[in-house]
């Protein structure tokens, strides 16, 4: 076990903000910052029912997750092209890099796209032209995840998977996203099965608002190997012992779950509890564009709030690299990046 030094409080920051982490919970969309909405509309002569970024950024408060998902959608329809995937994996591989993300598994919603005619080639190239210059000109790794979308039939799910196989090699999973009560993961069973049969990974949301069932759902029908959110856990203890001994990793969000109203205030979040029950817990943005703060914001603002030590922080990154779907090759070489940081940063002390 790595020792982790106390660090004096004042200098916790600072550590958050250099440490080298994965991020794998960001919807590639929910990347989307208004400022390239419009310049993306503009671009393409889509009309937009906003007069500018600020009229844009205002409509940006949220109940609930569908409140969230509509807007979310509207912002999408502005991408067209090839170059427009690629301009928006781009804005985020740069956040990225400021952030320290070593490791990217970025979430695609192809049905969001196709559905509006745009070619699943316009979507899968750009995005996948993005992450093979993440790691040539960046450094950083990076991988697509199919998201189906759970508010849609599992036919059209098992349609979009058949589709999107002609570029079998420029995605490594599958996922489950978009409106969560009512689509439990037993919906998606089939289509998972399928995924799991062409050696893909496989991960989906579940108890972001949905009830433990549904996380107990993904993990037994759909056999995932993490669990997005997984919040709603905390409500049902054996559930609670079952992730804790199993290790599944659970993707947390908390800005996320702050403005979609999961929990009333950060200081309410239940990340600490999660790691005290030794849950393998990774933080990460969801929608950095929608919801305040990429994944550096997350560790600050989430650190702050629930006042959480340097081992803490090791704990989340470790977690987060140990949990990505990196080669074993690649995760050894972030350990080693994170230990060194860890360890350098206390002898500066
Ligand atoms: N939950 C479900 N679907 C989503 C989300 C989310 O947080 N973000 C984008 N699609
Ligand atoms: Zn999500």
């Amino acid at each position: 076990m790595f020792k982790v030094h106390a660090i004096a409080s004042h200098r916790l920051p600072e550590l958050l903000r250099i440490m080298p982490k994965a991020e794998l919970h960001i919807h590639i969309e929910g990347s989307l910052e208004p400022e390239l909405i419009f310049a993306l509309a503009q671009r393409n002569g889509v009309a937009l029912p906003y007069a500018d970024v600020a009229a844009l950024r205002s409509a940006y408060a949220f109940s609930n997750l569908q409140s969230f998902l509509d807007l979310y959608y509207a912002g999408a329809s502005v991408l067209l092209h090839e170059q427009d995937f690629y301009d928006m994996a781009w804005a985020y591989f740069l956040k990225a890099k400021a952030d320290h993300v070593v490791r990217a598994e970025l979430f695609f919603d192809p049905q969001t796209h196709t559905a509006r005619g745009v070619p699943m080639a316009a979507v899968i190239e750009g995005l996948s032209r993005a992450c093979h210059d993440a790691q040539a000109q960046l450094g950083i790794s990076a991988d697509l995840i199919l998201c189906f979308l759970r508010h849609l039939s599992e036919e059209d799910a098992l349609a979009t998977l058949e589709a999107a196989l002609h570029w079998r090699d420029r995605f490594i999973g599958v996922g489950l996203d978009s409106s969560e009560v009512g689509h439990p993961p037993e919906k998606f069973s089939r289509v998972f099965a399928r995924a799991r049969g062409l050696g893909l990974h496989v991960v989906a949301h579940a108890g972001e608002e949905g009830p433990p069932a549904y996380i107990w759902s993904a993990l037994k029908d759909l056999q995932v190997e993490r669990i997005d959110h997984g919040v709603q856990a905390i409500h049902d203890a054996d559930l609670m012992k079952h992730l804790a001994a199993s290790q599944v990793p659970l993707t947390v969000c908390p800005l996320s779950n702050l403005k979609l109203c999961v929990f009333k205030s950060l200081a309410e979040h239940t990340l600490g509890q999660m790691l005290d029950a030794g849950l393998c817990v990774t933080l990460n943005s969801d929608d950095p564009a929608y919801f305040g703060g990429y994944l550096n914001d997350n560790f600050l603002q989430t650190f702050a709030a629930l006042h959480l030590n340097a081992q803490q922080a090791y704990k989340l990154a470790a977690n987060s690299i140990e949990a990505s779907f990196a080669s074993e090759e690649q995760k050894h070489h972030f350990m080693h990046q994170l230990k060194q940081c860890f360890q350098s940063f206390s002898e500066q002390d």
